[in-house]
């Protein structure tokens, strides 16, 4: 049987089935500054694999040596989801990603091409050109894969009657599925359901594929328009976990899910996603994107089930329906966030860990036992982020050629703030000395005394895990050396020592980055039309 998807049922009886399709290592992961590591983007993958995300974007695999592992490893991993790689219109970048992805239980070529008048002009193509090389490339893809993609880059701004002739080509040349991006986030919700709605009435054989739908979050209606596009039609909704992606970013996962499981009365739609591991992948692919999600931000955000107003908190009291739509438990939250402390022993972390959605090996949990032990004799009371840190502070599983050994700071009202630093360089004991414009300012500097670099920093940001003056802070930073972005992260209860680790956390990726891509950085943007 062709594997159009087409044949999913639904697993809630009178719903139908709408395919989540997942781009966080792909569009989410080309956004400036939100490179993960291979390791991370395995994890990720493992993540979103179990909680039933149906189609997995896993990058993009001629970009770059370490996209294609990337998306390899995950295609061999895999044990639910269809793997997807993404290719330009053109025969090599599609030979690549099959190359990639054929390892996979079910394999899937996305491949596209830019269709609006802007994006045809940058190839240089005319309509009829354009039009055969579409052609040729689904073919092509069609060939080696059963499962073929295809899209029309910035549909939403591609003429109506182009628009409906190359979607026509390509459902002719054998796509399964044909995704309509609105790549600069341009549409509205009455537009997003018009044109699929029209596209699969008025476009031949539209009725044997499915039609996806993917927003970009320029004008803050991403989920309103994906969601506006399944009531036209569309079946599968492409998104991002915590909406993650270039600019203001693409749907957020998390809202369409949600929406959908909560206003299933006007929408009878069924995803296959357990909605309950929402939380904890949020929280991972903030920590290794680099990117924190707003406190206010729907769902996942702090603050999405915090009644502060005294009338809110009444009211919860008396009923949690008073002031709630859906429950904190529904997207992983746990319902009591019971505190722990320096007598609480290791049965107890152990559970709480599990009860967080971590499944540690023993001697994890005693690396996690000996840091909770230490946090706690700082800080009376620990909290679920709390613990969310500790477990993520020594699981990056990269190299480690710096190292902070000690740290020690002067700052107060009578400068200059002074830092006196001691670290390891591939386990040679360095130290020194050295002023800032405040106390963290004279750690970085610190740092680059030893270590002498040109990354630039691009951002530096703090939050505090929890609230009270002993919470922890976790730090995040951004670099870039010649094209190369990284990110760090650390926490701490004391905020300069964060900020000093963070850095160093994302001096250790640059150096791996910097082997990885030898001297010049050869990565390929989906961008780079050819
Ligand atoms: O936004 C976009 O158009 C894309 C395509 C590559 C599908 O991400
Ligand atoms: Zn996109």
């Amino acid at each position: 049987m062709i594997q159009t998807d087409k044949n999913r049922v639904s697993p809630e009886p009178g719903k139908d089935r709408v395919m989540i399709f997942d781009t966080t290592l792909r569009d989410g992961e080309q956004s400036p500054g939100a490179t993960m590591t291979h390791d991370e983007k395995l994890e990720i993958a493992g993540l979103l694999d179990e909680m039933g995300v149906d189609i997995i974007e896993a990058g993009f695999p001629i970009a770059s040596e370490g996209d294609f592992r990337a998306v390899k490893e995950i295609a061999e991993r895999a044990e639910n989801a269809v793997i997807c790689g993404l290719a330009r219109a053109n025969l090599k970048d599609i030979d690549r990603c099959w190359e990639a992805v054929q390892h996979a239980r079910r394999p899937r070529i996305h491949t596209f091409i830019g269709t609006s008048p802007l994006h045809r002009a940058i190839p240089d193509l005319t309509q009829e050109e354009m039009a055969e090389r579409i052609h040729e490339t689904v073919t092509h893809a069609r060939n080696l894969c059963e499962n073929v993609q295809w899209s029309p880059m910035d549909a939403t701004r591609t003429e109506w009657d182009y628009l409906k002739r190359v979607v026509g080509i390509a459902i002719a040349a054998g796509a399964t599925t044909i995704n309509i991006p609105d790549t600069v986030g341009y549409t509205a919700p009455v537009e997003s359901a018009d044109l699929i709605r029209r596209l699969i009435a008025e476009v031949p054989g539209a009725d044997e594929i499915i039609f996806a739908t993917h927003c970009h979050n320029d004008l803050g209606m991403a989920t309103a328009n994906a969601l506006a596009a399944v009531e036209g039609g569309a079946r599968q909704i492409e998104c991002t976990i915590n909406g993650l992606g270039e600019r203001a970013g693409n749907t957020a996962l998390e809202e369409v899910v949600m929406a959908l499981k909560v206003r299933g009365d006007i929408m009878p739609f069924a995803t296959g996603v357990d909605t309950r591991k929402i939380m904890n992948i949020s929280r991972r692919v903030a920590t290794v994107s680099g990117f924190p999600v707003q406190f206010n931000k729907a769902i996942v955000g702090k603050n999405a089930f915090a009644h502060e107003s005294g009338i809110h908190q009444d009211g919860m009291l008396k009923n949690a329906e008073t002031f709630e739509i859906m429950r904190p438990e529904d997207v992983g939250l746990s319902e009591t966030n019971i505190v722990m402390g320096k007598h609480s022993g290791r049965a107890a972390l152990r559970s709480k860990i599990r009860e967080l959605g971590y499944d540690l090996a023993e001697n994890q949990l005693g690396d996690v036992f000996y840091r909770f032990k230490e946090l706690a004799d700082r800080k009376k009371e620990i909290y679920d982020e709390d613990l969310i840190a500790l477990v993520h502070a020594g699981t990056d599983g990269e190299s480690d050629r710096l190292k902070i050994k000690s740290l020690k700071v002067m700052c107060g009202t009578d400068g200059p703030q002074t830092a006196h630093l001691v670290m390891t360089v591939d386990g040679e004991e360095k130290s020194t000395e050295a002023t800032g414009d405040g106390p963290v300012d004279a750690t970085f500097n610190a740092v680059r005394a030893i270590f002498a670099h040109d990354a630039r920093l691009q951002l530096y940001q703090v939050h505090a895990v929890t609230e009270g003056t002993d919470a922890q802070a976790t730090v995040s930073v951004r670099m870039e050396e010649d094209g190369r972005i990284v990110t760090g992260q650390s926490a701490d209860t004391d905020t300069v020592v964060a900020s000093a680790k963070a850095y160093v956390h994302a001096l250790n990726r640059l150096l791996v980055r910097r082997e990885r891509t030898g001297g010049d950085t050869p990565e390929v943007s989906y961008k780079d039309v050819s």
